[in-house]
């Protein structure tokens, strides 16, 4: 959601700052500022809009200083303005905050009484006044940053500054991610790993109810009564390149491309030799798994629900334990049916999704075991999950998400073959036939890749259509659910997923020749029956663009546009019609001239409930 980098070492301060929000402002942009120590003082610049304002704002000022904190952020207490953008300095205090404070209000009520003037509407501006507060009062600096956070209930990610303490920088976490980076002589604070990439790879995951106090080259991480706790930095993998464009017009098209890479990827190292085993570190070796759960719930949140839903068909048809899927808000408000014969499988590229969050400790509170599919090491819901599986997408930078959902997918192939095999339902040949497709993926999708320019094509005649439909069935049901997220998400057009046998049921009411339908028809079990919609919206004069199977001749006389798709087993379907999907928008709304790395409303990961 916000963003949040901090530095304090030799190098040009404004730029390592500036440099980490650019990376970071993937996950919230509506406003950004910078605090730099300098001549003495803390000098806040704030700027409501994208980063290049800011920009403009500091250009020709000399900023120099040795330690300083930023922010992109994400309006949720107050809109968008230079008032509301972090950091909040109050007295000798500046803070950036990422979360939600909910006792601001009753807390600046009190500092008001106590004669501090405010100047936002933002719950943050709570935090500065209140270590400021304790500071005036005598504390020293961290004494004053543990006071205040002993008072404040709610989320937070924070960096602190205090002008009468030039070297040092105050970080700590309650349920929002916060990394400390350890540098040659110069140590960082981010959000997000990828925003400090390029100067280390060596960092500390601070936990909640933590704080570090960054000072003279080092770093000490305390618990909320000041005890000291001794923290290894952990080497991430991920290295800078992969988190940069690579000569792509935007990250969400590297990101679509990466996707053999992706795949190959997080399918590597999982299955065994002989093909005859999955292998999941950690999972394998817990025999009881299987024989003790009789129920398996899926939880995820915008795109990683939709790879729930296919998750769901895979799962139930493989190893033939029932599954249901909730959306991660919705999970807790339905008193759930979950106890210790559950298995929770909670799906997220991020990790940090609140209800994604919410609902996994909904589920551990009744007992379930749970298990986490996510693309972030060290995130919190790989934290608090007893087993995780790791998608290795790598970072995923464009807020619409691609290449973590197919990840996502290739993990829920295995652990439906993982389930099948434990369960007794799946055979050898039968598991050596589904492995062997499985295995030729990363060449399909190379194949499907190599379409972009005729995807290209299509998508220019679409751009000023005002609506869109798509249509799927079965395991590709939820495809035409994401393909339709897909082009909302980015291109602000109104798109509808619907499963294509419902169509007769209300959305042929709105065929017509400005309604383009997107159909999912490659040749499996319910190919015919696809074929009748598309008969249906071809008598009413409707636009159809097909996804049909590359061998499929007659299927062009039906349909304006045809994308051809390569042959595979049907429960592999989804992988390959994903990416013709993510093209179409793509190509959309980059004719339209929007912003398709950062799409308006929206952000990267939503950390709030
Ligand atoms: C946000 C993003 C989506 C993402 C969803 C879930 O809405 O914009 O792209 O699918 O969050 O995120 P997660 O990190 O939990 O997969």
């Amino acid at each position: 959601m916000c963003g949040i980098v901090g530095y304090l070492g030799p190098r040009e301060t404004v730029q390592v700052l500036m440099e980490g929000l650019r990376r970071l402002e993937y996950r919230g942009y509506d406003s950004a500022g910078i605090a730099v120590f300098h001549g003495g003082k803390i000098e806040v610049r704030r700027a409501q809009g994208k980063l290049t304002i800011l920009e403009e704002a500091i250009a020709g000022e000399s900023l120099e200083g040795r330690l300083g904190i930023g922010h992109t952020r994400w309006a949720t207490h107050g809109r968008p303005s230079d008032d509301n953008a972090h950091p909040h300095k109050a007295g000798s205090i500046a803070v950036v905050h990422n979360g939600i404070i909910e006792n601001y209000l009753s807390l600046k009520k009190v500092l008001m009484e106590k004669g501090h003037v405010f100047n936002s509407e933002t719950d943050t501006e709570v935090i500065a006044h209140l270590i400021d507060h304790f500071h005036r009062e005598g504390l020293p600096f961290d004494e004053a940053v543990r006071r205040a956070l002993g008072e404040i209930k709610g989320s937070y990610a924070l960096g602190v500054l205090c002008e009468k303490e030039p070297d040092k920088l105050i970080a700590a976490r309650s349920e929002s991610p916060l990394v400390v980076g350890l540098g040659e002589g110069e140590l960082f604070i981010a959000s997000d790993t990828p925003a400090v990439l390029t100067y280390t790879r060596n960092f500390i995951f601070l936990e909640d109810g933590e704080m570090a106090v960054l000072s003279g080259g080092k770093v000490e991480v305390l618990d909320l009564e000041g005890k000291s706790i001794p923290r290894e930095p952990k080497r991430v993998m991920w290295n800078p390149l992969m988190a940069e464009k690579g000569g792509y017009k935007h990250f969400m098209l590297k990101e679509i491309m990466e996707q053999p890479r992706a795949v190959t990827d997080t399918i590597r190292g999982r299955i065994s030799e002989d093909r005859s085993e999955i292998v999941f570190e950690g999972l394998d070796t817990d025999e009881k798994m299987v024989k003790e759960i009789n129920k398996i719930a899926l939880v995820a949140c915008g795109t990683s629900y939709h790879a729930a839903l296919v998750g769901r068909y895979l799962i139930e048809s493989l190893s033939r334990i029932p599954v249901e899927v909730d959306i991660g808000s919705e999970f807790r408000y339905r008193n759930p049916l979950v106890d210790e014969k559950t298995l929770l499988v909670a799906i997220s590229q991020s990790g940090e999704t609140a209800d994604t969050l919410a609902a996994l400790r909904e589920g551990r509170k009744r007992g379930a075991r749970t298990l986490a599919i996510c693309n972030v090491v060290e995130s919190s819901l790989s934290r608090e999950s007893d087993y995780t599986i790791f998608t290795y997408a790598g970072p995923e930078i464009g807020v619409a998400s691609t290449k973590a959902f197919s990840t996502q997918l290739v993990i829920l192939y295995l652990i439906s073959l993982f389930l099948g095999k434990r369960s007794g339902h799946i055979d050898h040949p039968h598991m050596e036939e589904f492995i062997g497709e499985l295995v030729k993926l990363p060449h399909l999708l190379e194949e499907v890749v190599r379409e972009h320019k005729e995807i290209e094509r299509i998508a220019r005649k679409y751009v000023h259509a005002k609506n869109f439909l798509y249509l799927g069935r079965g395991i590709n049901y939820p495809i035409a659910l994401e393909g339709a997220l897909k082009l909302k998400e980015i291109s602000y057009i109104h798109a509808e997923g619907y499963p294509a046998g419902e169509m007769k049921h209300g959305p042929i009411a709105l065929i017509d020749r400005e309604m383009p339908v997107v159909a999912l028809a490659t040749r499996d079990d319910t190919y015919e029956k696809v074929m009748n919609n598309i008969e249906e919206v071809h008598a009413r004069e409707g636009r159809i663009i097909a996804l049909a199977s590359q061998d499929d001749k007659e299927i062009a006389s039906k349909v304006e546009d045809v994308i051809s798709i390569p042959p595979t087993i049907s429960a592999l379907t989804p992988m390959l019609l994903t990416i013709p999907l993510q093209l179409l928008a793509y190509y959309i709304a980059d004719f339209k001239g929007n912003d398709v790395d950062q799409p308006r409303n929206l952000a990267k990961s939503v950390t709030v409930e």
